[in-house]
C-alpha cells in the first residue's frame, strides 16, 4: 500500500484494485455525478481510475488517490492531483468526489488542503489549481478554502462547441 499523506481524520493513499467497486458507487450516483455530464458505469469508472491513477502514478508520480476515513478505515472516495487543461496549458488539479454520506463534515477540504501542501511542497510545483463550474456551489466551497484567489474563464466544450464558465482557483507557492 502506497501512502502519499496523513490528515488528522484521513489516509491518502494510492487507489488499488478492489477500492473500485466502492468507487463506482461514488461515479454511478445521480447526486454525486449532477454536475458532470454524465453517470459512469462501473466500467467506464475503471477506465477514468485507469488513467486518472494507474497510469498517472506511473507517468507523473500522482494522479488520484482514495481517501480512506482513519477511524473506521473505510474508503470515502477519492481526492488527488491530475494534469487538467486551462488557459495556462496543463496544469496540476485538485479534485475530490466524496460518497454522499460523508458530505458536510469538512473531508473534502481537509483532503484538498493536504493535496496543495503535496504539490507545493513534495511535489515542487509553483502553482497548483482546482476547477469547478460555477453551479457546483460545494465544489466552490471547498475550493475557496483551499486556494488563494480565482479567476473566470470560458471553455469550449469538445463535441458540441458550446462555451461554458469555469471557476478556476488557484494557489501560488509563495
Ligand atoms: C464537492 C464535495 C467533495 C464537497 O463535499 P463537502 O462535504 O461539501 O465538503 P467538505 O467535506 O469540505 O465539508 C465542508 C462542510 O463540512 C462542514 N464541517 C462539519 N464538520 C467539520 C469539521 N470537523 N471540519 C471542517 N468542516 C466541517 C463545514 O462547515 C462545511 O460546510 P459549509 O460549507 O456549509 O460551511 C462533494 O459535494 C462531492 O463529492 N460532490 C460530488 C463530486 C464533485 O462534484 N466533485 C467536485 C468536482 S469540481
Amino acid at each position: 500500500m502506497s501512502i502519499i499523506v496523513r490528515t488528522n481524520r484521513l489516509l491518502l493513499r494510492e487507489v488499488e484494485e478492489q477500492d473500485l467497486a466502492v468507487l463506482s458507487k461514488i461515479y454511478a450516483d445521480r447526486e454525486c455525478m449532477q454536475f458532470y455530464p454524465s453517470l459512469k458505469s462501473p466500467a467506464e469508472t475503471r477506465t477514468w481510475f485507469q488513467e486518472l491513477s494507474f497510469d498517472s502514478y506511473r507517468e507523473h508520480g500522482f494522479g488520484l488517490w482514495a481517501a480512506v476515513e482513519l477511524s473506521s478505515g473505510e474508503v470515502i472516495g477519492d481526492c488527488g492531483i491530475t494534469l487538467q487543461e486551462t488557459p495556462e496549458g496543463f496544469e496540476p488539479e485538485i479534485g475530490y468526489h466524496l460518497w454522499r454520506d460523508y458530505w458536510g463534515r469538512g473531508f473534502a477540504t481537509e483532503a484538498a488542503k493536504a493535496c496543495r501542501a503535496h504539490a507545493l511542497n513534495s511535489l515542487g510545483f509553483d502553482r497548483v489549481v482546482s476547477i469547478t463550474s460555477p453551479q457546483n456551489v460545494l465544489s466552490q466551497k471547498v475550493a475557496e478554502k483551499v486556494h488563494d484567489r480565482m479567476e473566470v474563464y470560458q471553455k469550449r466544450l469538445h463535441g458540441c462547441g458550446r462555451t461554458v464558465d469555469r471557476y478556476l482557483y488557484i494557489s501560488q507557492a509563495k
